[in-house]
């Protein structure tokens, strides 16, 4: 990744995201960073004031605001190499008590506005012969009680982007999904707080080590796609 690579990072104001963009920025691409807090960006772009860094405070659940981050990095130029697809929610609930209006919401930001982003892209990463990343979560493959609406739209996550690959491979698209179990960042110490159990962050995964291994696919030759990558706390799997 070098100064004329694009990149594209949604949910870089905090945790993953902003570990993401951070690494990405550092290795010389003009970074683009998407949430809808425009003050959580500018402390990313102040943890690297020599990055090229540029800000867009959009909600992608909003169809206009999706439009405008568009129309934002395609004015700036005819290719993107790197889409990152990391904003995202959860709202637990047992089956018999979450609402559907949660259910709803998680749809919204998990995927409809992953789905609309990649299309609205797609000319874009495939001009730049690009990388596209889900940050998924282990929730899309085991059965754990009271995340089922963010479990099963994690699933519906993973075959979204097995179908992109198979569509975009033959353009020289790669596409990579990655699994974190719980890693420590807001919305897990949120999480936490409605489960009801201490919120010790130095037992789970760390943003920057999802950015680690998210960082070492991208890097890899491009005779080779790596297409999942599922990592978890090592003291506390399966917590
Ligand atoms: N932490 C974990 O244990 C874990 C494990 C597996 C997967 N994940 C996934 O990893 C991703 C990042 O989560 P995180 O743990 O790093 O939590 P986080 O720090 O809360 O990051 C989520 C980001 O998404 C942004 N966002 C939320 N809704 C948005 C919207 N409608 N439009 C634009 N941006 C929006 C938030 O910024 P604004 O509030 O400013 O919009 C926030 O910066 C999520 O998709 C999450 O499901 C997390």
């Amino acid at each position: 990744m070098d100064g004329e690579r694009v990149a594209l990072i949604t949910g870089a104001g905090s945790g993953i995201g902003r570990a993401i963009a951070l690494g990405i920025a550092a290795r010389g691409a003009r970074t683009w960073i998407v949430g809808r807090r425009a003050e959580a960006l500018a402390e990313t772009v102040a943890q690297a004031p020599k990055a090229d860094l540029c800000t867009i405070a959009a909600d992608l659940t909003n169809d206009t605001e999706l439009a405008h981050v568009r129309d934002a990095v395609r004015a700036d130029g005819d290719t993107l190499n790197v889409l990152v697809h990391c904003a995202g929610a959860i709202t637990p609930g047992s089956v018999q008590e979450a609402l559907v209006a949660d259910l709803d919401a998680q749809y919204q930001v998990n995927l409809r506005a992953r789905f609309q982003l990649t299309q609205a892209l797609l000319p874009m990463l495939i001009a730049g012969r690009g990388d596209v990343v889900f940050i998924n979560s282990t929730a899309a493959w085991g059965p754990r009680p009271g995340v089922s609406q963010y479990a099963a739209i994690h699933a519906a996550m993973r075959s979204l982007a097995d179908s992109l690959r198979a569509e975009v491979n033959r353009e020289g698209v790669r596409v990579l999904s990655v699994f974190p179990g719980r890693t420590a960042s807001p919305l897990q110490r949120r999480l936490h707080a409605v489960e009801g159990k201490s919120y010790r962050p130095e037992r789970l995964v760390q943003p920057a080590d999802v950015a680690a291994i998210t960082l070492a696919a991208l890097e890899l030759p491009r005779t080779a796609e790596v297409t999942e990558i599922a990592l978890r706390p090592l003291t506390a799997p399966g917590d």
